[in-house]
């Protein structure tokens, strides 16, 4: 398996090791002794495909691609150190648990396992084979082959065999928690799951509160999709302009009542609104998309094509390509230089179709709500209510998310 050639340079290969460990801690990632000794002894080059660099193997910031699909989509990645470091301490990982690890590779289970030690029990289930059968020989490999079981399953069902758990890792894109994966938790057990919502992963860990799950922290982050009965592939809708170009919309959650009627959206507009929100050059905005995907009716994200004029205007290469859809129509937003008090950018919308400025200015007033309301998202905004629990009403706003099992639901503080 899976050597790096400089891999058979083991003082190099500390060396590096040691430098990623040394990064971890001083950005703050490290939780704890056990988690920073599991990250300076469990050998991660073992566990990522040959001839990879040893300084790309620890580099601290960096996922490391393990298999590619088609098209050259990523199925399988050994996670970037920081964001295992961080789930590790999301999920309270300490001596002496026994955890489930939802997507395998073998070099978080091995981490796992050194933290929750000889008293503790790690499982590690994938749908794939290929992923467990690499996991496995990594595994032997560092030493940590008899601490872990590998379960070559659809992680949809948990892995009843060695429930319950005092943790479930997911490592994996969720669009939905399984009920499974509840079930098999104990009582006091949290689960650390990256879920989607609408469009949007935070890496959430929820603890039971009563008949629902409430996030104690999010973080910000990405992986790759799940496969199998708990896949959910995001819906494209394409438009074409009047030059050719192909604009494209993407909806996660939201359902359009009749997309046929944007078809000839591109020939209207655009027409600009503008909010006089502002942020400054740099400045923190980061829950702006999460408001937007909780409370815009027709949410979505967009796809400027090549030779489209919005893309020629770089409307979409922004980090926040949003839109929403109303009706025959649809808003973008975007940002424009702002010498109003308080920010050096401001942010806005243009409208597309024969609703344009409709489209627009809907768009418009919810950034201005999030600019009253929506801020700051505190440590346990997140909740996850399992079907057939009841939401109680409140006076703060609360984005929803329909699941399939239940629904995930984001509280923003009231306004005082
Ligand atoms: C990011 S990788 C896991 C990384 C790994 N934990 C590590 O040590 O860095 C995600 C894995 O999830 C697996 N996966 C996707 N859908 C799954 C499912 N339904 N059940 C179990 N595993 C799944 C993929 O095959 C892939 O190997």
């Amino acid at each position: 398996m899976t050597q790096a050639p400089d891999a058979t340079n083991p003082d190099l290969a500390d060396e590096r090791r040691a430098a990623m460990v040394d990064r971890l801690v001083a950005d703050g990632w490290i939780s704890g002794p056990e988690v920073e000794a599991a990250f300076r002894t469990v050998p991660r080059h073992l566990f990522v495909p040959e001839g990879t660099p040893l300084e790309k193997a620890y580099d601290a910031d960096q996922s490391v691609v393990a298999k590619a699909g088609p098209h050259g989509v990523s199925m399988s990645t050994v996670s970037a150190p920081w964001l295992q470091a961080h789930m590790i301490a999301q999920a309270g990982i300490a001596p002496g648990m026994k955890v489930l690890e939802v997507g395998s590779g073998g070099y978080n289970a091995s981490l796992l396992a050194h933290v929750v030690g000889d008293q503790g029990q790690v499982v590690t289930v994938d749908i794939d084979p290929e992923v467990t059968a690499r996991a496995t020989a990594g595994l032997g490999a560092a030493g940590y082959g008899d601490r872990v079981i590998v379960v070559t399953a659809d992680a949809e069902h948990g892995v009843p065999a060695y429930a319950d758990y005092d943790a479930i890792v997911v490592t994996v894109g969720a669009w939905d928690l399984a009920p499974a994966w509840l079930e098999q938790l104990t009582d006091g057990g949290v689960i650390v799951v990256p879920l989607r919502m609408n469009t949007f992963t935070r890496s959430l860990a929820l603890r039971r509160s009563g008949e629902h799950w409430v996030s104690t922290s999010a973080q910000l982050c990405g992986f790759v999709p799940m496969q199998g009965l708990g896949a959910r592939k995001e819906r494209r809708l394409q438009m074409r302009d009047p030059a050719g170009g192909v604009v494209t919309l993407l909806f996660d959650e939201t359902e359009i009542d009749n997309p046929h009627s944007l078809a000839g959206a591109l020939e209207h507009g655009p027409v600009h609104a503008w909010s006089g929100v502002t942020i400054p050059d740099q400045g923190e905005f980061g829950d702006l998309h999460l408001w937007l995907a909780g409370f815009l009716p027709g949410f979505c994200r967009v796809e400027a094509g090549p030779g489209t004029p919005m893309a020629a205007e770089g409307v979409c290469r922004t980090w926040f390509p949003f839109g929403a859809v109303l009706d025959d129509s649809f808003g973008v937003m975007e940002l424009r230089e702002s010498d109003l008090p308080g920010g050096d950018r401001e942010f806005g919308a243009r409208g597309y179709g024969p609703h344009a400025t409709e489209a627009a200015e809907a768009l418009v007033a919810q950034i201005k709500a999030w600019d009253v309301h929506g801020r700051q998202i505190p440590d346990d905004a997140f909740a996850y209510w399992p079907a057939g629990t009841t939401i109680p009403a409140s006076d703060a706003p609360v984005g929803q998310f329909h699941k399939i099992h239940g629904t995930a639901t984001i509280t923003w503080p009231p306004v005082s």
